[in-house]
């Protein structure tokens, strides 16, 4: 079966060279030799002392500085208010900045909301459908397309169904499949599975990592809830308030089920993640306390 097209982060546009040939960060993982470790990615998205405030507003967001890896699933954690939307719209090109500078693929991005805003009149197919077609692909091969990004969601025998006939949760899972039929590089999420009920977003998460797995594509996922970062990133960033800065990051280590290739293991009940999720936890409270002083 053909996976959407993996876009290689260096052909990813006119950036890409700029950004791939600057220096690389340090490794966190210090105690590794030099020799063992794995080169690191390149760059895809790059931001540098991003500042933003609408009209002549407080400050938003204040010296953002971050960089992300091509394949890299980074989630931004931080109180409802924050500036999370606002830097994930900054980064989707939806917003301008008012100071720093942001590096993104020239093949763009594709945004995945809380809401799935899919075409209430248009099936399951036709919502992924029309994505395909506005990328341009031939109206012959859009069904088949369609077919295949559904089946990757686990959704494929629901394609011929309108949304009101879906389930919140099969409602993202098509969201999903239509941002992933745009064939963008750099995936940015904001809540997406915020309004679902715990068993359902248990479910999408578990999803989602396969997705990613498989497409490899590079994940922002904005979130205000801390276990589901733990459970999904990579590395977990927390954002201060008034203004948003960056607070604090972790890398979390990775699941067993990944790094042996034995049984799953469901990330959120294991002890390292607990932990992580109470120390994470207890710096958000701290952010928000500090901010309400
Ligand atoms: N278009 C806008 N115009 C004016 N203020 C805005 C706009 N969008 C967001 N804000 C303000 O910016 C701050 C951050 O908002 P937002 O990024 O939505 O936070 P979060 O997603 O972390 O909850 C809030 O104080 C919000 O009121
Ligand atoms: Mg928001």
């Amino acid at each position: 079966m053909s996976r959407p097209d993996i876009e290689p982060a260096t052909t990813a546009g006119a950036a890409a060279p700029a950004v791939a040939s600057a220096p690389l960060l340090p490794s966190f993982d210090l105690a590794a030799p030099p020799a063992a470790a794995p080169a690191p990615a390149p760059s895809i998205v790059r931001l540098d002392g991003v500042g933003k405030r609408f009209g002549d507003g407080p400050l938003v967001l204040d010296g953002v500085t971050l960089d992300i890896r091509a394949g890299e699933f980074v989630c931004l954690v931080g109180a409802s208010g924050c500036g999370k939307s606002t830097l994930l719209n900054l980064v989707a090109g939806l917003d301008r900045q008012s100071a720093g500078t942001i590096e993104t693929p020239a093949a763009g991005s594709a945004v995945m909301f809380q809401e799935s805003a899919l075409m209430p009149w248009l099936t399951a197919s036709h919502n992924v459908e029309l994505a395909l077609r506005l990328r341009g692909v031939p109206r012959g091969e859009r069904r088949t397309r369609a077919r295949e990004l559904l089946d990757i969601v686990n959704l494929a025998d629901a394609a011929d169904k309108r949304p009101h006939e879906l389930s919140g949760g099969m409602r993202q899972r098509v969201a999903l499949a239509r941002a992933l039929a745009q064939d963008r590089p750099v995936l940015l999420m904001d809540e997406p599975f915020a309004a679902l009920d715990a068993i359902t977003r248990d479910l999408l998460h578990e999803e989602l990592e396969r997705v990613w797995r498989a497409t490899g594509r590079t994940i922002v996922f904005v979130t205000h809830n801390v276990r589901e970062a733990v459970r999904l990133g990579q590395r977990v960033i927390l954002l201060s308030s008034r203004p948003g800065r960056i607070a604090r990051e972790w890398r979390v280590a990775p699941a067993a089920s990944s790094v042996n290739g034995g049984a799953r293991e469901r990330r959120t009940e294991t002890p390292e993640v607990s932990k992580l999720a109470a120390e994470i936890t207890e710096q958000l409270r701290k952010e928000i306390r500090r901010n309400a002083a």
